[in-house]
């Protein structure tokens, strides 16, 4: 009996989770600083949320491929509250943003294909790519009190086989953005090379300071998928619903619609409660996002003043998103660090979680709880300076 060989299917014994797993097994205490699941975090979700779903149009099946009209008006009108004007015609839904990196990757590759993808970044990639019988090659961010593109890089990447480039804006973990000028030269980049933007924007919603983090969805020069959805801009993961928002030239979008829709009707994955609750949704987030923006700055400021010119730890400028990058002492490994800290009941992530390609960095979730932040900080300011 044979499997497939999209993934490596055995991974290598993680000595951290190992860790982790034993501390919880022997019930000691954890300060868990990597928490970013927001129904976990200690936010007031309204009754709202709830009420939403008790809509009687549940009990009715009626399939749409990419999605209810009255859904897709929903985001539509979500982004026309950002300043974007979208039709819901531009709009598939999906029950997850791993679900419609699946389909895009279904979309524009074959297999052997390869989509470029950032690094430092999103760990999933590897696994969603590997799952659709296609390669991610790696572009790489520099940090240089800001992060940008590495365009070098991103060139080298892009080989004939390549046919899209992800940008994840604000990017998980650096919460970093494409400024204009970067979003102009990638739109020609792609254009040039007949490649596809697909631009994740789940954590838009959450810059750092007062300025708003641009959105790819009203680009019209490249082929260009905007991805969004529940899990992040309403703090609500369980609805499972996301959505794909197609722009560039006229023609390709529809084109790749009619493809999309096919691709979606085949599985007709998301549940007619959620579609139905959207609208109401989307509004009862609001309370989530101000709730969850509270807690990111506050957390934000508060790790960059802790840490500030003569401390030995060093927090990266960051744009927007739920995660902060500590620079630490090279005195010894991520998984060192991460080890010993769990010795110390502080559990953080390493950065080699993420791909970054130098060491040492640990990345906290900027959604923790402010004093189980502040416990866990002072412990690893402790062992820094130990
Ligand atoms: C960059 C990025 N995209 C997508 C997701 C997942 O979104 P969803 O819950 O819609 O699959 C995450 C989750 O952390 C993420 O960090």
């Amino acid at each position: 009996m044979r499997f497939s060989s999209r993934l490596p299917w055995t991974a290598a014994v993680n000595r951290i989770w190992q860790a982790l797993e034993d501390r919880r097994k022997a019930g000691l205490p954890l300060l868990d600083l990597t928490q970013s699941n927001p129904t976990r975090a200690g936010f007031l979700y309204p009754d709202a949320v709830r009420a939403a779903l008790a809509d009687p149009r549940v009990l009715i099946y009626d399939p749409a491929p990419a999605g209810s009209r009255e859904a897709r008006e929903a985001v539509a009108r979500w982004y026309l509250e950002r300043g974007y004007h979208v039709e819901p015609d531009q709009v598939v839904l999906a029950s997850g943003t791993s679900e419609a990196y699946a389909w895009l990757f279904k979309l524009l590759c074959d297999p052997g294909d390869e989509i470029l993808a950032p690094r430092p970044s999103y760990p999933l990639f590897d696994f969603l790519a590997g799952l659709e019988a296609v390669r991610i090659r790696h572009y790489s961010l520099r940090y240089d009190s800001r992060w940008s593109v590495d365009w070098e890089t991103l060139m080298e990447a892009a080989g004939p086989r390549a046919r899209a480039v992800v940008v994840v804006q604000p990017n998980n973990p650096t919460g970093s953005f494409l400024s204009p000028e970067e979003a102009e030269r990638l739109a020609e980049f792609c254009v040039g090379r007949e490649l596809a933007i697909i631009s994740d924007e789940v954590f838009a919603d959450y810059p750092l300071e007062a300025v708003s983090v641009p959105s790819l969805c009203i680009q019209d020069r490249a082929p260009c998928f905007v991805l969004g959805g529940l899990s992040k801009a309403a703090g609500l993961p369980q609805m499972k619903l996301s959505w794909i928002v197609l722009t560039g030239p006229a023609t390709w979008r529809a084109e790749a619609l009619r493809r999309l829709e096919l691709i979606a009707d085949t599985y007709l994955s998301v549940g007619t409660p959620v579609q139905c609750a959207l609208p109401a949704l989307l509004d009862a987030g609001k309370s989530l996002r101000d709730q969850i923006r509270q807690r990111i700055r506050e957390n934000y400021h508060w790790l960059r003043s802790r840490c500030g010119e003569n401390s030995a730890v060093t927090v990266l400028g960051a744009e927007a998103g739920w995660y902060a990058i500590l620079r630490v002492p090279r005195v010894r490994s991520e998984e060192q660090w991460c080890l010993e800290l769990l010795d110390r009941g502080v559990f953080v992530q390493p950065g080699y979680f993420y791909d970054f390609t130098g060491e040492a960095y640990l990345v906290v979730s900027l959604l923790t709880p402010p004093e189980e932040l502040a416990e866990g900080m002072e412990r690893l300011l402790d062992l820094a300076a130990a």
